[in-house]
């Protein structure tokens, strides 16, 4: 459903293949008002979606504008990074939203933002909501060269030195994560989003720490429904015995869908939590960043939206 309509007024360079997107109303109509960690769903050619979260700057974020967004051109992607940096000032597109998977907290401790790559993107909107409160902050910016940090600059200018830049060339690896938590108050927030290896390291690190599963929070920014090597599996359906096989390049929500199953799931990027299914028989392949380690382990729920099948078949309490 695409109830935005928007055109393109600004479209600049943010960073090594990354474009700084600012939408506009094309119609006139107020554009809804946000919370930080909020995303819209741009409408993309051949009826698909893809989610771009909302940066804020400005603090205006509850009467906005304009919307802006970050875009990575992904090599490997759907091509909706692609339509994305195709846009020119102008151009007008469809989106739906905003809406939010990854809020804020409601309470009083501190907090510790990790941002890596383009996932810096939601995180942006809340540092500018706490440094509007009195809650203690701080932002880790992973990124794998100095060029590809796009927006560092503009942290840095607004939150000094509440920012801290790893640079995966020059320090030589990637951000040491475990340490950041360890080093972190025992009551601190964690807010990460980036690649899935930096969300389950963070993950990881808080379990190991003891930190309390309501502590941590996670978005992913690639889509790991897909990789190389995937097989296609057999899914039953408990409650009717339909037996659907689920192909190579496609869902287990896709495949039931197309047999006319009707399922609730909302990002399909495996970090809302929605689409959480019961396994009943069969092991699952977990591509998600929302189950624990212990729902992991005991294999008897998973993410249907992105989580595949290590067995032949998977029999899902549907
Ligand atoms: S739809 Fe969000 S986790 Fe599956």
């Amino acid at each position: 459903m695409s109830d935005l309509k928007l055109v393109v007024q600004r479209v600049e360079d943010a960073g090594e293949l990354i474009r700084e997107i600012e939408l506009a109303s094309a119609d006139g109509a107020a554009l809804p008002g946000y919370e930080a960690g909020a995303h819209i769903e741009v409408a993309l050619p051949g009826d698909r979606h893809n989610a771009y979260s909302l940066i804020d700057f400005s603090g205006n974020a509850a009467s906005p504008e304009t919307y802006v967004l970050g875009v990575r051109l992904e090599d490997e992607g759907d091509g909706g990074s692609r339509f994305m940096h195709g846009l020119r000032p102008g151009d007008e597109i469809s989106a739906s939203g905003p809406k939010n998977h990854f809020p804020l907290d409601g309470g009083d401790g501190p907090v510790l933002l990790l941002a890596g790559g383009i996932g810096v993107t939601p995180l942006i909107a809340m540092a500018t909501a706490l440094a509007a409160g009195s809650r203690d902050f701080r932002m880790v910016y992973a990124s794998r060269s100095a060029a590809a940090a796009a927006f560092a600059d503009r942290l840095s200018g607004c939150h000094g030195d509440r920012i801290s830049l790893h640079h995966d060339d020059q320090a030589g690896g990637p951000v040491p994560v475990a340490d950041l938590v360890n080093g972190a108050d025992p009551e601190t927030h964690i807010y990460v989003c980036g690649p899935k290896p930096m969300i389950d390291a963070t993950r990881a690190a808080m379990e190991a720490a003891g930190r309390p599963e309501a502590q941590f929070h996670a978005e992913l920014f690639e889509n790991t429904s897909h990789q190389s090597g995937d097989k296609p599996f057999e899914v039953e359906v408990a409650s009717t015995g339909q037996v659907i096989t689920v192909p190579a390049d496609k869902t287990i929500i896709e495949a039931l869908e197309e047999a006319g199953i009707d399922l609730i799931y909302d990002c399909q990027r495996g970090d809302c939590g929605i689409c959480q299914t019961d396994v009943l028989e069969g092991t699952p392949d977990h591509r998600d960043v929302v189950l624990s380690k212990e729902e992991r382990d005991s294999g008897k729920v998973m993410q249907i939206c992105v989580s595949r099948a290590l067995t032949d078949r998977l029999k899902l309490d549907l």
